[in-house]
């Protein structure tokens, strides 16, 4: 496994976009919450707040190729583990076919998207995340104007991957970003 610093510097190597260095490290600390609270040890922590860390790497200057080409090539003789490119892969299936199964792989496919939502959703506040309530959120989900881009299909399917209700999937991952994006 890759340390955390270069896997910060690798991030930093191929994305460019405030927002999208900003979504790589709210999933790599939502991923990070949830490994702990799983009882995983301090590696397979590791393993998991790097695939949220990395699994949009390639998003900004390969677009059409994402996540295809941080797996195949980007990634590939880093030194990264298998549990880690399957996790990116299969955050999004559809492009690579390979479904989220594992539990770092539903982990990471729960907490991609909401965790982009939650964030558009402190875009509107002007507290920002502080304050932010469950229902802020899912009454914006159900706005279907709100945020168009972010399916909510796959918000769903996520909490039913990891067998949690939506509500405390979002009261969870609210409670770790107010705790640790400030
Ligand atoms: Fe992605
Ligand atoms: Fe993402």
């Amino acid at each position: 496994m890759q340390s955390r610093e270069k896997s910060i510097e690798l991030l930093y190597e191929y994305i460019e976009g405030e927002s999208l260095l900003h979504h790589s490290k709210m999933v790599a600390i939502a991923m990070q919450a949830y490994a702990r609270e799983l009882g995983k040890n301090d590696s397979e922590t590791d393993e998991w707040w790097t695939a949220g860390l990395l699994h949009d790497l390639d998003w900004e200057k390969f677009p059409n190729e994402h996540p295809n080409k941080a797996v195949n090539e980007i990634l590939n003789g880093l030194g990264y583990s298998e549990l880690v490119l399957d996790a990116i892969r299969a955050h999004a299936p559809e492009r690579t076919g390979k479904y989220p199964e594992t539990e770092i792989e539903r982990y990471l496919f729960a907490c991609d998207e909401i965790s982009g939502f939650i964030h558009a959703v402190s875009l509107m506040r002007p507290t920002g995340l502080d304050g932010m309530k469950v229902k802020s959120v899912t009454k914006k989900l159900k706005t279907l104007k709100f945020a168009e881009s972010v399916p909510r299909e796959d918000i769903k399917k996520g909490a039913e991957l990891i067998e949690r209700p939506l509500n405390e999937h979002i009261s969870f991952l609210l409670d770790v970003f107010m705790k640790e994006l400030q």
